[in-house]
C-alpha cells in the first residue's frame, strides 16, 4: 500500500497568505496542515508516500518537510506542472504508484478518525474504491454523493448548483489500480480540471466495487480563513494534551489552562489562558493571550490583547488596545499602535503586509 498527498494547486481561497506560500504549509496549532496528513498515513502503517507539489510552492514544501525522516516515512516528491485537477495529479503519480493500491489524501484536509479501520475494510472487502462522506451545511462547495437507503453510492457530482444530498466527499480516498483506467476514460470538467469525482463516478458506471463510509469525527477542509481558525480551535482542544513550558516567564506573568511555550521565548507581564500554543524565540510583553490562539516562532507582541487567532512566523504587533479576535496574521506582518479605539477589529492580513492604525 502506498499513499499520495496532494500539495499542489493554487490556494486561491487562502489568499493573500498563499501568494507567497503553500496553503498546505499554513500552520494549525503551529504545525503545517500537511504534516497532520503525513502523520495519519504513517500511523496507518503506510510509509511509502508521494507528495504532489507545484512549481510555485514545491521547493518550500520540500525544504520544510524533507525526505520523510521526520515522520518515519519515505517521501518522493512529484511535480505537477499545472493544477489540472485531482485526477490529473493521480495520473502524473502513476510511475510512483505502479499497480499498488493507495490512499489519496488532500493536503489541506484534516480528519479526526484514524485511517486503520477504513484501510482494513478496503483491503478485506477487495474494494476498487472506498470514499468517505460527511453531512455538511454547504454541499455546493464540495463533491456530493447521492446514496440509496442502504447507503450505496448511486451518483457523485462535483460542486453541484443543486446538491442531491448534504453528503460531502471528504478529501481522503482509497483506490486500487483500476482508478487509472477510469481516469483514462474521463474528460476535463467545465472548470477545465480532470476531476477525481468524475473518475469515481466512472468506476460506478463500470460496475466496479465502490463503497462509501460516513465518518463520525470532525473533518476540516482548511481552505478558507474561518475553516483554518476552526481547525486551530479543534486541534488545540484535542491535541494539546501534555503541554510544555520551555520559555522564560517573569514573575508577573500568569498562565492558566493548557499552554505550550517554546524554547527561547520570553513573556513579560502577560496573562495567557489556554488552550494556547506559543512557538520558539517569541517576545511577549504586556499581553493577554486568550483561548484558541496559536503564535508561531519569532513573533513579537507588545501591548496586545488576542483571542481565537493565528499569528504566523515573524509577525510583529504592538500597541493595539482593542482585542484582536478571529484573525489570521501573516508571516512577518507588522501591526502598530491604535491611538483611537475602534469598536472591533477583524483581520485577514497577508505575508509581509504593514498595517498602521492611525
Ligand atoms: O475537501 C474536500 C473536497 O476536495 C471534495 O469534496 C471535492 O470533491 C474535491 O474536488 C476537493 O475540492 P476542493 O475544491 O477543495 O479541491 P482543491 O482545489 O482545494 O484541492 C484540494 C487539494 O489538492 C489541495 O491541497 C491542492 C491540491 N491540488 C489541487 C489541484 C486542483 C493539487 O495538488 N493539484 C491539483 O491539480
Amino acid at each position: 500500500m502506498k499513499a499520495i498527498i496532494l500539495s499542489g494547486g493554487k490556494g486561491t481561497r487562502l489568499r493573500p497568505l498563499t501568494y507567497t506560500g503553500a496553503k498546505q504549509l499554513v500552520p494549525v496549532a503551529n504545525k503545517p496542515i500537511l504534516w497532520y496528513g503525513i502523520e495519519s498515513i504513517v500511523a496507518a502503517g503506510i510509509t511509502d508516500i508521494g507528495i504532489i507539489i507545484s512549481p510555485e510552492t514545491g521547493e518550500e514544501v520540500k525544504t520544510k518537510t524533507g525526505n520523510g525522516e521526520l515522520f518515519g516515512a519515505n517521501i518522493t516528491y512529484i511535480l505537477q506542472d499545472k493544477p489540472a485537477g485531482l485526477a490529473h495529479a493521480v495520473k502524473i503519480a502513476r510511475p510512483f504508484l505502479g499497480d499498488s493500491p493507495f490512499v489519496m489524501y488532500l493536503g489541506d484536509n484534516l480528519i479526526q478518525d484514524t485511517l486503520n479501520p477504513l484501510l482494513t475494510n478496503f483491503k478485506e472487502q477487495h474494494m476498487d474504491a472506498l470514499i468517505m462522506l460527511r453531512p455538511v451545511p454547504n454541499p455546493t462547495s464540495f463533491g456530493v454523493a447521492e446514496v440509496d437507503a442502504q447507503g450505496k453510492v448511486l451518483r457523485l457530482v462535483e460542486k453541484p448548483k443543486v446538491p442531491p444530498s448534504n453528503l460531502a466527499l471528504v478529501g481522503i480516498y482509497f483506490f486500487n489500480q483500476v482508478i487509472h483506467d477510469a481516469i483514462d476514460r474521463i474528460q476535463p470538467s467545465a472548470r477545465g480540471e480532470l476531476e477525481i469525482t468524475d473518475a469515481i463516478q466512472n468506476l460506478i458506471d463500470h460496475q466496479n466495487h465502490v463503497e462509501a463510509r460516513q465518518i463520525e469525527g470532525w473533518w476540516l477542509d482548511t481552505g478558507k480563513k474561518d475553516d483554518l481558525l476552526s481547525a486551530n480551535q479543534i486541534i488545540l482542544d484535542t491535541c494539546l494534551v501534555n503541554p510544555k513550558i520551555a520559555g522564560d516567564l517573569d514573575e508577573k506573568t500568569q498562565i492558566s489552562g493548557r499552554v505550550q511555550i517554546g524554547e527561547g521565548s520570553r513573556l513579560i507581564n502577560c496573562t495567557v489562558r489556554g488552550p494556547v500554543t506559543i512557538g520558539k524565540n517569541c517576545h511577549l510583553e504586556n499581553c493577554f493571550i486568550g483561548p484558541y490562539s496559536s503564535v508561531a516562532d519569532q513573533v513579537s507582541l507588545t501591548d496586545v490583547d488576542l483571542e481565537h487567532s493565528v499569528v504566523l512566523q515573524g509577525a510583529q504587533i504592538s500597541g493595539i488596545h482593542q482585542r484582536i479576535v478571529d484573525s489570521v496574521i501573516g508571516q512577518r506582518a507588522h501591526l502598530k499602535a491604535a491611538p483611537h479605539r475602534p469598536k472591533a477589529l477583524r483581520f485577514m492580513i497577508g505575508d509581509d503586509c504593514q498595517v498602521e492604525l492611525v
